[in-house]
């Protein structure tokens, strides 16, 4: 019998690798190394170390299933498995491909104010050149063109979050997908990590003890069992000082595309 005699300890199982059962689908810069490490503070998360990409790259893709779990952490039954790739946000293949794979997939978002999340692109890309000696190029010569917003600027049509939401909830019911503040994540981690806990209907287990705000970093910390560690330095970065009539251009632009987007999600953000 499979079943365990009453008063002895149940059966070792091994944990294994297995599919995600949840996945962080963006935003790009939105705070999602800081959502996926926290989340993993929980005791019956585990999540994938490094981004997977496997619904957005091609090569990845037709590697199939089989190489995807391998990608994936242990687990033991009964915990969730996460993965985050920031890319699959903005990719327009990747919301049917997850359907198709992962029918029950629950899926988490995490955006930020739209002009804040542009200049946090554009730093990364900044400093992704520095570092291989690329030739840099100003903020204002990508974003600008003749005196207006150069439209076709990547950062700015990441930041369009209501055109790229449009497709997600093509493919899935709203009630599989959670929204996370990443503004509020950065000044407050706890109250956003709660209300994860309950839409992935985790015993609430994530405490103020797990976090301590660094005077240096100037960003929240996290503990477990003691053990301190900030995210990598690559997080938390000092952004360019932007002339103030395109900021104003910016904080115009997406205003509209701000309201589609709390039409569509159901909710509001506190942005300018
Ligand atoms: P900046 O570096 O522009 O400040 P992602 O992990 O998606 O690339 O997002 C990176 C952003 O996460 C950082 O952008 C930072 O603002 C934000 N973030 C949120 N919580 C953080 C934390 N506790 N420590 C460091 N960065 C955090």
């Amino acid at each position: 019998s499979l079943v365990a005699p009453q008063g002895s300890a149940p059966p070792p199982v091994d944990a294994t690798p297995r599919l995600p059962d949840v996945i962080i689908i963006g935003v790009r810069k939105g705070g999602t190394r800081a959502l996926i490490e926290m989340l993993s503070l929980h005791s019956e998360v585990v999540a994938a170390q490094n981004e997977v990409h496997f619904f957005d790259w091609d090569s990845h893709f037709q590697r199939g299933v089989d190489w995807y779990v391998s990608q994936m952490p242990r687990a033991r039954p009964g915990q969730l498995t996460v993965e985050k790739t920031p890319a699959y946000f903005t990719s327009s293949r990747v919301p049917e491909r997850i359907l198709r794979t992962l029918p029950d997939a629950r899926l988490l978002l995490i955006v930020r104010e739209p002009t804040e999340r542009l200049l946090s692109d554009y730093t990364q890309l900044f400093h992704n050149r520095l570092e291989k000696r690329k030739r840099q190029e100003s903020l204002e010569s990508l974003l600008m063109r003749d005196g207006e917003l150069n439209l076709d600027y990547k950062a700015l049509n990441r930041s369009l979050y209501h055109v790229h939401l449009q497709r997600w909830l093509a493919a899935f019911p709203r009630t599989r997908l959670h929204l996370v503040d990443g503004d509020a994540l950065i000044r407050e981690p706890l109250p956003e990590m709660r209300k994860v806990e309950e839409f992935l209907r985790l015993q609430p287990q994530i405490n103020a003890e797990n976090f301590y705000f660094n005077q240096t970093k100037g960003f929240y910390c996290l503990r477990e069992r003691r053990r301190e560690r900030c995210l990598h330095r690559s997080k938390g970065r000092k952004h360019p000082r932007v002339e103030p009539q395109i900021l104003r251009k910016l904080y115009e632009y997406f205003h509209e595309p701000n309201l589609k987007f709390f039409q569509l999600a159901g909710r509001t953000f506190d942005w300018k």
